[in-house]
């Protein structure tokens, strides 16, 4: 068994299916996840996939104690992948405080505690979102980044900073920031997938409901953006591909391969696609045509974003290898699997 790796958020989406490509690639992984906005019977999903359960602790990594108890506990941690966020822009506008004290308290409990140790390495799930509207596309990891829209999208901007004052007060203190595009999709076993709770705010679950019968019809948040076909674009980029590029980056960190001790790479596909091009995807993979509306703008989303990868494929060493089709059948069938059509 290789080094022992913390999956802060390990029930999540994109934290199990790390989960799965860490232990595929010989990790031994403890989750810490409070399930606050996902389920301990993903445990089980993980297992049937790999085989191995991995170890996992219900903690509040708000309560400051609890960290520090934890670490105190299991001192031969490697690495650490943190996941562990409220990730809802719209919730994030009515509800700061919120994110505030579960996105950023966390963060500075976790960096207290692995700071102090002597394998100080760490790769933070960060966002496209720092980039606001971009003023070119596709967008670099030197974009500037804009006024963040929402206490959500401030979060990981000042996550990024608090982390990279960590890197340069300790040099010994590795980290990279990942910044996903759109994750989507489910791994292939339909053994993990996606659990939105309640209404989904994300395209593609709201897509698969709809079309699985949960949801009367898609709402599409505008056709008079400036693009090809009125709808905004986006880099849909599957959650597999996302996952395998965090076990490539803290490789990177163990591995000492690193130029610097705080990066930060994009993660998406590089290509863009409109709303109305996903509908087309889904419809085309599934055989169906989809219920779906044109309504007014959603505030806040952006026209357009998708990725450069040049990083992430050159200096990283990752590429995605799923495109839109796989990714949205994946998803598709999975909602198949769990709302039993
Ligand atoms: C995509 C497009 C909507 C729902 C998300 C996360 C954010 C970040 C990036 C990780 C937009 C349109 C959506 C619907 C629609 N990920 N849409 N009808 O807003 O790009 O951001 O990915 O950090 O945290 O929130 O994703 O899926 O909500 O929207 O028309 O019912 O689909 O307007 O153009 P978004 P999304």
């Amino acid at each position: 068994m290789k080094s022992k790796i913390l999956v802060t958020g390990g029930l999540g989406f994109i934290g199990s299916h790390t989960v799965v490509e860490l232990q595929a690639n010989g990790y031994d992984v403890i989750i810490i996840d409070n399930c606050s906005n996902s389920t301990e019977k993903v445990l089980e999903g993980i297992y049937n996939i790999t085989g191995i359960r991995p170890d996992y602790e219900n903690i509040d990594l708000r309560i400051k104690n609890d960290v520090v108890d934890f670490f105190s506990r299991h001192k031969n941690i490697a690495g650490v992948i943190h996941f562990a966020a409220s990730k809802a822009v719209g919730e994030s506008v009515h509800n700061p405080l919120l994110y505030y004290e579960n996105n950023l308290s966390t963060l500075i409990y976790l960096l207290q505690q692995i700071n102090e140790s002597n394998q100080s390495n760490f790769i933070f799930s960060s966002s496209c979102t720092v980039y606001g509207e971009a003023d070119s596309l596709p967008i670099t990891e030197n974009a500037p980044i804009k006024p963040a829209i929402s206490p959500y999208g401030n979060t990981k901007q000042v996550g990024e900073e608090i982390i990279k004052d960590v890197c340069f007060a300790n040099t010994d203190f590795q980290a990279i920031a990942l910044r996903y595009f759109n994750p989507i999709g489910a791994h292939d076993s339909t053994q993990i997938g996606e659990l939105p709770i309640g209404v989904p705010l994300n395209l593609i679950p709201y897509i698969t409901q709809t079309a699985i019968g949960i949801r009367k019809e898609l709402s599409i948040y505008g056709d008079d953006y400036p693009t090809e076909d009125g709808t905004c674009v986006r880099d849909y980029i599957h959650v597999v591909d996302l996952a395998k590029a965090h076990v490539i980056a803290l490789e990177r960190l163990l591995n000492n391969k690193a130029n610097t001790n705080f990066e930060v790479f994009n993660l998406g596909t590089g290509i863009g696609n409109s709303v109305l091009e996903v509908v087309q995807s889904f419809e085309k993979v599934s055989n169906s045509s989809l219920n779906y509306k044109i309504v007014p703008r959603r505030s806040g989303d952006v026209t357009a974003a998708y990725a450069d990868t040049t990083l992430a494929n050159e200096v990283l060493g990752w590429k995605t290898s799923l495109n839109l089709d796989q990714a949205i059948a994946s998803a598709w069938k999975w909602e198949q699997k769990i709302n039993k059509k």
